[in-house]
């Protein structure tokens, strides 16, 4: 994992926001994976700022989000199409032809869930997916106890998620009790992955994700098996690593190396890629 503590929320988003651009720059027609929650508001707001001033083009890229609340209407003002729209896509003029969210009404979630599945095949696969991390230590909406090979699917919330989620709807018996998500063995088939964490609320989470041990109590922790993920998180999130000192050695002392790996640019050369054509 290639750990980065910057000062403070704005400066990690900052930071997260350059490595999505300089990826659509350089490969325009990009597939990228998208989270929702607070933490990467600020990443689309820096996006959506260096797209303007920077003149990036959009109109090539696909994008796939990791989840969806079952039972919410796309139109309904806390599903993560709503989001997603008002934080991104909207002010990036991306089309629905670009963009795929699992649907919340759809009456077969097994089929809906396998569709998007095939969809993202039928993409090429995902160059870099964006994640935050629950303080349950969920990615997406994968639980603990969740498959560290599973796949998009139906989910029930863990109470932790329900009550965390809860400041978003007028109370916490609004919040849906079931969502559509992918699986952690998804989103480790994404050619690279950056996930950002910020406050004191995500310290604990945090060092157990990048120090502890992979497990499925913390399925954020699978992303030790990914070979090639960008975490990135402020000074307060990164407050209980114990080798923080060496992440801030390794970042000065890689600077001028590439951000994302050769194989985002040339899929064939993915260290995964005959596993990956076997699926
Ligand atoms: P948050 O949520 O960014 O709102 O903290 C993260 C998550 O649950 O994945």
């Amino acid at each position: 994992m290639y750990v980065k503590i910057e000062p403070d929320y704005d400066a990690l988003s900052q930071r997260a926001a350059r490595v999505v651009a300089d990826l659509v720059r350089r490969k325009p027609n990009a597939v990228l994976g998208l989270a929702t929650g607070s933490t990467p508001e600020g990443l689309y707001a820096h996006l959506i700022r260096i797209a303007r001033d920077e003149k990036l083009d959009f109109s090539r890229v696909t994008t796939f989000n990791l989840d969806e609340y079952e039972g919410l209407p796309a139109s309904h003002p806390e599903s993560y199409r709503s989001f997603m729209q008002r934080n991104l896509f909207d002010a990036l003029g991306l089309t629905n032809d670009q963009t795929n969210l699992l649907s919340g009404m759809s009456s077969d979630p097994a089929t809906e869930c396998a569709n998007f599945e095939a969809k993202i095949r039928r993409a090429g696969g995902i160059d870099l997916q964006i994640l935050g991390i629950g303080s349950d230590g969920h990615i997406a909406f994968c639980e603990p106890g969740s498959s560290l090979a599973g796949r998009t699917s139906l989910v029930a919330l863990h109470p932790q998620t329900i009550a965390d989620n809860a400041r978003f709807f007028d109370k916490e018996d609004d919040v849906p009790r079931k969502a559509m998500t992918m699986g952690v063995g998804t989103i480790l088939e994404a050619r690279s992955c950056l996930i950002l964490a910020k406050g004191s609320a995500k310290a604990d989470v945090w060092a157990k994700m990048i120090e502890g041990p992979v497990s499925s109590q913390l399925p954020a922790s699978a992303l030790q098996l990914h070979p090639w993920v960008i975490a990135i998180s402020d000074t307060v999130a990164a407050s209980k690593l114990k080798h923080g000192d060496y992440y801030k050695h390794m970042d000065r002392e890689l600077a001028d190396q590439p951000v994302l790996p050769h194989w985002v640019f040339q899929p064939e050369l993915d260290p995964r890629a005959a596993m990956l054509a076997s699926r």
